[in-house]
């Protein structure tokens, strides 16, 4: 009976590793040049302009994060700059109103109060590739995703061939709700000391753009 029971417990525990990551192995293509592949593009001769847009967490292994939206940490920056970062909300209320595209840029649509910054890159760490403000390591790019030669639905985001982001939660603090942060797995996004690709609680997903 002991050895029986002690058998279905490690069945039990034994199954979650033993899943297969909900992250599939996806075949990823650049797409659009500029803005265009985003949702609400405004094609014109003089203009490379979208309308609104937000991201959303899609196919993460935490599958509770799906279909979260993105939403900003903004901070205090210096000379009266502000900064901030793009993170995925649990709150709904709490999901910023949204992006936009310009000239292949991305840009805070409601970020109005000068002097403010409203320009987002990629943060220039390798290891901390999050999309931020007041920081230049690259721009973001749009991609399809393909599995077994077909087209998935939606426009992912990336750079340089990856759109593969790693997601980790982060709790509630006295200052702030709960929000989980989010960088890309690119390039020497492993952990410089111990050359772990993920950190500590980080799991992996897709981040797809969704017009309003
Ligand atoms: C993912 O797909 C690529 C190309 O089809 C293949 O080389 C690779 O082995 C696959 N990886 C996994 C983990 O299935
Ligand atoms: C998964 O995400 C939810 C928030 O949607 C969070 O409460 C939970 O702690 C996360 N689990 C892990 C293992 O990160
Ligand atoms: C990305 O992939 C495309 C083919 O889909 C290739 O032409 C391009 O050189 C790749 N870019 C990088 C940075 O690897
Ligand atoms: C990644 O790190 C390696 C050494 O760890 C370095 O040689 C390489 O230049 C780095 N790549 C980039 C894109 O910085």
């Amino acid at each position: 009976m002991t050895v029986f029971l002690s058998f279905i417990v490690t069945l039990l525990l034994g199954a979650p590793m033993a899943l297969v990551s909900a992250v599939p192995n996806v075949t990823v293509t650049p797409i659009g040049r500029g803005c265009s592949a985003y949702p609400n593009w405004y094609p014109s001769p003089e203009s490379d302009t979208t309308g609104g847009f937000r991201f959303r967490a899609d196919q993460a292994d935490n599958s509770s994060i799906n279909g979260l939206y993105s939403s900003v940490r903004y901070f205090p920056g210096s000379n009266g700059l502000r900064s901030g970062n793009i993170v995925i909300t649990p709150n709904t209320m709490g999901a910023t109103p949204g992006f936009c595209c310009v000239n292949g840029v991305i840009e805070d649509l409601y970020l109005t109060t000068a002097p403010a910054v409203t320009t987002i890159y990629f943060s220039a760490s390798l290891y901390d590739a999050q999309l931020t403000y007041l920081e230049d390591g690259g721009k973001v790019e749009t991609y399809a995703h393909e599995i077994g030669g077909v087209r998935q639905d939606g426009v992912f985001i990336g750079a340089g061939n990856v759109t593969t982001w790693g997601f980790k939660y982060q709790p509630a603090s006295a200052s702030e709700p709960d929000y989980i942060e989010m960088r890309l797995l690119g390039p020497n996004s492993s952990d410089p000391t111990t050359g772990k690709p993920l950190r500590d609680g980080e799991f992996k997903g897709f981040l797809k753009v969704e017009g309003l």
